[in-house]
């Protein structure tokens, strides 16, 4: 039987290979303490393939420029972590303050667009969909788009299918109840949640305007990703797909710096959200 390795044994070259790859394809920075995350992500993808280690994964890789094992690999590399209702104070901030002005801006066409950018398993638009029904707003021409880098997420976004395990994480019992149906021993969201929302594969480090404009843009907990350079450009570009006094919201913890030429920095209730200019 095929021995894997453990971290200690994938050889220098080979991590200096996969943080270079990763980079390349989705801007993400791993740090050189970032070892356990290759191991423990990379062993099935090895396993997968019958292969014995991760160094063999490499050569692979090097040798065939194998696509469909190269997105595997960088997919498995992303971290998905999301839940819904993410930053309570984000979605209080939408409900009481950029809501009801957007309610009088639009009284005459009735129609919003908003975009969660870096959408991962979609809890995050999902989560604005049904904020915006429970805000009475189900009868407008309201668009949601949810796009993130990893096509397995996209999908299952799509699916609108979750566990207990992820009901269980921000979603109040209340809409859990009027919004989702038992399938199994999953959790189906209804169809008038997922019509409201759209899902599609996009890197953030491509053109985005075209994308736009929108009202509100969500893009939170993968900046910290990125370096300097690359969040500046996401940022500039983010800036060009929201109309003039749209919201951009940041992860809870993350800051951005030198946004004062596209963004006026806003206390949005508890939040911070970042204007357009
Ligand atoms: C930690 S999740 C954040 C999910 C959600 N926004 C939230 O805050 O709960 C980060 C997501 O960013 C995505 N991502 C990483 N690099 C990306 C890129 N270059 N373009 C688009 N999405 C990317 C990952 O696939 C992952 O699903």
């Amino acid at each position: 039987m095929a021995v894997l390795t453990s971290t200690p044994e994938l050889h220098a070259e080979n991590y200096q290979f996969l943080q270079r790859h990763v980079y390349a394809e989705t801007g993400i920075v791993l740090e050189e303490d970032k070892h356990y995350l290759f191991d423990c992500r990379l062993i099935p993808i090895v396993r997968k393939l019958g292969l014995a280690t991760i160094n063999d994964l490499c050569s692979l890789l090097q040798r065939t420029h194998a696509g469909e094992v190269s997105r595997q690999v960088v997919e498995a590399m992303t971290t998905n972590e999301t839940y819904f209702f993410r930053d309570p104070g984000q979605y209080e901030a939408i409900k009481t303050i950029l809501l009801p002005r957007l309610i009088k801006e639009r009284a005459d066409t009735k129609r919003l667009r908003f975009w969660s950018a870096a959408s991962s398993t979609g809890q995050e638009a999902y989560s604005l969909a049904m904020l915006l029904i429970q805000a009475g707003l189900g009868d407008w021409d309201i668009q949601i788009l949810g796009t993130d880098f990893s096509s397995q997420v996209v999908e299952r976004a799509r699916s609108g299918k979750y566990l207990q395990i992820e009901v269980n994480r921000g979603l109040p019992a209340s809409l859990l109840v009027k919004f989702f149906r038992r399938a199994d021993t999953d959790w189906q969201l209804s169809d008038a949640v997922r019509r409201m929302v759209t899902f599609d594969t996009i890197d953030l480090r491509k053109p985005m305007r075209v994308l736009g404009p929108f009202d509100l843009v969500f893009c939170r907990n993968v900046m910290i990703y990125f370096d300097l350079e690359t969040k500046r450009k996401i940022l500039e570009e983010l800036h060009g797909t929201l109309f003039r006094g749209g919201w951009l919201f940041l992860g809870g913890v993350e800051t951005a710096f030198g946004l004062d030429k596209w963004f006026e920095r806003h206390c949005a209730g508890n939040s911070i959200a970042y204007i357009a200019r």
